[in-house]
């Protein structure tokens, strides 16, 4: 039975500027450490979809927050949700630390989609309980 739906919508110059303030700073604050590696080589080699990449995790971890009912509220923490890759290119949710706990607690699974474009970033994230 579906537990939870979320949704979150970003505006990527928000992101960039955040970015231009704060440096790698804001990109530790939101990103899992695997996140960060990823990020900083899609940086390197193409600046706008570091910023991209950035932004679309940003809005599925706030969407993922919201299907589970928490928001960014404790157990849920930008870094402990990361939005890894299957080999087919479909974003997942892996969970860390106490969120992990909490989540499999529940017996929950989650489903993410991502999309992005000029200027904006969205998710949506169901939540399915056994
Ligand atoms: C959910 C949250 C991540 C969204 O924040 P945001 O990016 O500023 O706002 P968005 O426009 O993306 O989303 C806001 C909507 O999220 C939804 N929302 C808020 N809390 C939610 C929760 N715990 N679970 C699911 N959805 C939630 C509401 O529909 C809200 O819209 P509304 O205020 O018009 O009712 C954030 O509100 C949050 O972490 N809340 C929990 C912590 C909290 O309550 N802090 C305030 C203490 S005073």
């Amino acid at each position: 039975m579906i537990y939870g739906i979320g949704t979150d919508i970003c505006d990527i110059r928000r992101i960039r500027a955040s970015l231009a303030r704060h440096g790698d700073r804001f990109a530790e604050k939101i990103l899992s450490d695997a996140e960060m590696v990823t990020w900083k080589e899609r940086g390197l080699r193409w600046p706008d979809r570091g910023v991209s990449y950035l932004a679309t995790r940003f809005s599925a971890k706030e969407a993922f927050s919201k299907a589970i009912g928490l928001g960014l509220r404790m157990p849920m923490s930008w870094r402990n949700c990361e939005i890894a890759k299957a080999a087919s290119g479909k974003p997942e949710i892996v969970l860390h630390g106490a969120l992990k706990h909490w989540f499999e607690a529940r017996e929950l699974t989650a489903h993410i989609t991502v999309t992005d474009e000029t200027d904006y970033a969205a998710s949506f994230c169901v939540v399915e309980k056994k």
